[in-house]
């Protein structure tokens, strides 16, 4: 499908079908999400993939009443790593070192700068930071899904600590960021039909 068929084709989901997204297409998507861009390449963050009945129901109390958290195929949870600092920068070396073939000590250079770059934050800076880059693999789910047909909703009207706690998120260094319930939208859902509200692109671009 042509991009902006695709983009104008996605809307946030009120209302799924019970429809299932197969497994070599949920797949497929997070394989799209992986190979997202992220500061310095240090991806500090984990997507949980969720299909359990019970979990999703459970969550629905943690999602302001929106149904659609258990209605959905998939329940996507984008979660970001807590503990940004040296660990981050470490892991991602010996990752590096392992694709590329390259030493440790090769990379030391690197080491170093990525690790100052995340030092002159402070803890609430370097939160948002991971935040952020979650956020760019989320707006590369979206994008990837409507080319794949799959219907998506990306939400944050959600309490946080409660997918946290229901998840067990903080014990593994992880916070919820944003979640998206993934699936195909439901003939009734009338907001498929509505038209998009967005500022013309001479209020969005400037020529210079
Ligand atoms: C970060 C973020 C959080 C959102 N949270 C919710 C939400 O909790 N519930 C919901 O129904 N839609 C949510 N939306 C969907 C937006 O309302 C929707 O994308 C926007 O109105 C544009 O409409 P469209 O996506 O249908 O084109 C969210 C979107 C984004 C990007």
């Amino acid at each position: 499908m042509n991009i902006i068929d695709a983009l104008n084709w996605r809307y946030a989901v009120r209302e799924f079908s019970s429809d299932v997204i197969a497994p070599a297409q949920v797949q497929q998507l997070l394989e799209a999400t992986r190979l997202s861009a992220s500061s310095y390449g240090l991806q500090p963050y984990h997507v949980l993939v969720i299909q359990s009945p019970q979990l999703k129901q459970q969550l629905v109390g943690f999602s302001l009443g929106q149904e659609k958290v258990a209605q959905c195929s998939h329940l996507m949870v984008f979660a970001a790593h807590t503990n940004i600092g040296d660990a981050t920068v470490n892991r991602y070396i010996k990752q590096f070192s392992q694709t590329r073939g390259v030493s440790a000590a090769q990379l030391a250079n690197m080491d170093e700068h990525y690790k100052a770059a995340l030092a002159v934050m402070d803890a609430a800076q370097r939160q948002q930071w991971a935040h952020q880059q979650v956020y760019i693999a989320l707006g590369n789910f979206l994008t990837c899904a409507a080319l794949m047909k799959i219907d998506t909703c990306p939400m944050t009207g959600i309490e946080f600590d409660g997918y946290d706690r229901v998840l067990g998120l903080r014990e593994k260094n992880l916070t919820t960021t944003a979640v998206c319930p993934i699936g195909i939208r439901h003939p009734h859902d009338a907001s498929a039909r509505e038209k998009k509200v967005r500022f013309a692109e001479h209020d969005m671009v400037t020529l210079l």
